[in-house]
């Protein structure tokens, strides 16, 4: 196991500090592993919490230890069923293990460009695998992925077909609707839904209707209990500025409306006004990295598919989850693991059709390569 430390609300180190394998500092694999960015924002500095107002530190303790899994893309290509049950096991195998997994979406390959069969297929393989081999329970968030026919031209919907969207999805995960909330050892759970559906394709935007069903529920959740926030795409991250950020024509640096959420200042200003919004974490960008601001620790967490199981990201955002353990005053400890999956090497192409790549939509082609869960 080789854990890479994202740092801690109560932590005297910097994350790239405390990076450590098998018990010591590897400088070699922190700068090749080096998962991320620490972006901490001077304007957070005045609003800082720290245990010691809240709870006296002989009396804290961890309520939950929860693991973070996100942008599985699961297919039957590429080894990356087998990629998700080791990834499962590895979880569920460490001497101390979590008690919740928490699912930030993108857990089927692509939805949105696929037709019905090949969609039935990515969520029948889904549903096997965790039933198979998770013994956790699961909350899941929908990621763009996870909606199926987004792309009408590409998977050939119309848009009324009765499973189009998110609702195949909802089906899929069994959830009654795409947000919500959820209690857990003394920690309320917001899940967003990021997806807004756009021009054939989506946008990250909560929408009027659910911002203001985010700005009841915070006003309903006490003061004194804290909250962890999931949603797949990040409200704001140090990857997607940095790695997609473009200066326009007009002079202005811009990122794409479907990397950070569009109304990202609106939801961080609700967030802040709760008072006890700790931690928000989510997925999409296939990257680790973490941004503090207002005493709120936005944590984008790298992919368990990597690059859709083709590589490593970025030749050093490695496949991985995350372990975050939360305390009863409010404070958490982030840890991102490697699971050791190793790239299946791509077969040849059959079809003489070469990859299809558009911005982060990744397909394989169909039927190109199974394994033992197709
Ligand atoms: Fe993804």
């Amino acid at each position: 196991m080789r854990p890479s430390e994202l740092g801690s609300t109560t932590s005297k180190k910097s994350w790239h500090q405390t990076f450590v394998q098998n018990g010591v500092c590897n400088r070699r694999a922190w700068l090749r592993g080096c998962f991320g960015l620490t972006l901490s924002l001077l304007g957070a500095c005045a609003g800082l919490r720290t245990a010691a107002q809240e709870v006296p530190v002989a009396k804290r303790r961890r309520a939950l230890r929860l693991a973070h899994i996100t942008d599985v893309h699961v297919q039957p290509e590429l080894g990356a069923a087998r990629g998700l049950v080791a990834c499962l096991h590895h979880l569920q195998s460490l001497p101390d293990p979590p008690e919740l997994i928490v699912n930030t979406g993108d857990s089927i390959m692509d939805a949105m460009a696929a037709d019905a069969d090949r969609t039935r297929l990515q969520w029948d393989l889904w549903r096997k695998i965790l039933k198979a081999e998770c013994s956790l329970p699961v909350e899941h968030a929908i990621g763009n992925h996870d909606c199926w026919g987004l792309n009408r031209k590409r998977s050939g919907t119309t848009g009324q077909e009765p499973l189009w969207g998110k609702r195949w999805a909802l089906e899929a995960l069994q959830l009654e609707a795409p947000y919500r909330t959820f209690e857990r050892a003394g920690w309320h759970f917001i899940v967003l839904d990021s997806i807004d559906p756009w021009e054939n394709s989506y946008r990250a935007y909560l929408g009027e209707e659910q911002l203001a069903w985010l700005r009841t529920e915070l006003q309903k959740i006490p003061k004194i209990r804290p909250v962890v926030v999931l949603s797949h795409i990040p409200i704001v991250s140090a990857a997607g500025l940095l790695e997609n950020a473009r200066v326009s024509e007009d002079g202005n640096l811009t990122v794409g409306r479907a990397l950070m959420h569009l109304d990202g200042p609106a939801i961080h200003a609700l967030l802040r006004q709760h008072g006890n919004v700790r931690l928000c974490l989510s997925g999409h960008l296939h990257m680790l990295d973490r941004v503090e601001f207002d005493a709120i620790t936005y944590i984008t967490t790298g992919a368990v598919s990597s690059a859709w199981w083709r590589g490593v990201h970025k030749d050093r955002f490695d496949y991985g989850y995350a372990v975050v353990d939360l305390y009863n005053d409010g404070t958490f400890h982030y840890q991102y693991h490697r699971y050791g999956w190793q790239t299946v090497p791509e077969p040849a192409p059959q079809s003489g059709k070469s990859l299809e790549t558009e911005g982060l939509v990744h397909l394989a082609p169909a039927g190109s390569h199974s394994d033992d869960f197709c």
